[in-house]
């Protein structure tokens, strides 16, 4: 009898906490009107529109979607697929970041040093690696699914187009990553590519030597190519793929079939 008494008062005591907490200001600045941590959430249609409008992760979808667009055997989740690996090759390039210094002199020593004796390093270069190639084949992919289901028509055709763009930067993301190691793989490979390049049609020299930073390859082109992979072919990414998701939301969520 006593026990439950005390258990009565704990539950009590809880309650009243709990209304305390959601009944302060800095709470319900937190979560806005509808989100169902607010004190005295009904489970209406109103509400129900209210957690998908106010969510961040929810705000990839209009607020009313049609049913086939939530099954994942429609989407097969590639998109999400796809930006899943570009935060995972985010989180992983940042730790590679501590260990590497992009110069010739130092470039594979870092590596090597990074895969023999720094603590998840060889794990960690490994899941960078890996993800980079998973991430071309699920963009890849996605793009293939929304093709075959013919999304890429109107009200869709620019998010089509913004989907060329990130295509061509995932692209740009991984062989710009490949030089970095400073092997002869990484460095024969970027001759190659560079070389293809300088094929482009009446600005192929001045394309090649940008690329470079200079005639062939040397310790500025690994310093240029670091800076592009790390920091500005990232960041125009992330901007794409903003607008990315803005349309798909404003198109009115993910396609059906005519
Ligand atoms: C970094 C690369 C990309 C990411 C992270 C990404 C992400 C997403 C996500 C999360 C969705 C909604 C769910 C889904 O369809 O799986 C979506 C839809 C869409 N994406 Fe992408 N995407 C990328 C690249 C592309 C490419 C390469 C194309 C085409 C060239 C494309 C075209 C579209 C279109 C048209 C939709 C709307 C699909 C529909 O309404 O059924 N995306 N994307």
């Amino acid at each position: 009898m006593a026990k439950t008494m005390e258990g009565k008062k704990a539950s009590d005591r809880l309650a009243e906490l709990t209304d305390k907490v959601q009944s302060s200001q800095a709470w319900n600045s937190i979560f806005r009107p509808g989100s169902i941590f607010r004190k005295g959430y009904t489970d209406s249609p109103r509400n129900r529109s209210y957690v998908i409008m106010n969510s961040v992760l929810y705000h990839l979808h209009p607020v009313k979607v049609k049913r086939h667009a939530v099954k994942v055997s429609y989407t097969l989740c590639l998109g999400g697929l796809s930006f899943f690996l570009f935060i995972l090759l985010t989180v992983t390039g940042i730790f590679l970041m501590f260990y590497y210094r992009p110069t010739a002199a130092q470039a594979w020593d870092d590596i090597y040093t990074l895969q023999t004796s720094i603590t998840f390093g060889l794990l960690v270069r490994n899941m960078h690696r890996w993800g980079a190639h998973l991430m071309v084949l699920s963009v890849f992919l996605h793009m293939a699914r929304v093709f075959y289901h013919g999304a890429y028509k109107p009200p869709r055709e620019f998010n089509w187009v913004i989907g060329v763009i990130l295509l061509t930067l995932t692209l740009l993301l991984s062989f710009t990553g490949y030089l970095l190691p400073w092997d002869q793989l990484a460095l024969w490979a970027v001759t190659v590519g560079t070389n293809m390049m300088g094929y482009t049609p009446v600005f192929g020299d001045q394309v090649r030597f940008v690329l470079l930073s200079g005639r062939e390859i040397g310790t500025d082109t690994l310093l240029r190519w670091y800076v592009l992979h790390v920091l500005f072919v990232p960041f125009v990414t992330v901007i794409f793929l903003a607008i990315h998701f803005w349309r798909v939301r404003k198109d009115g969520g993910i396609s059906g079939p005519l």
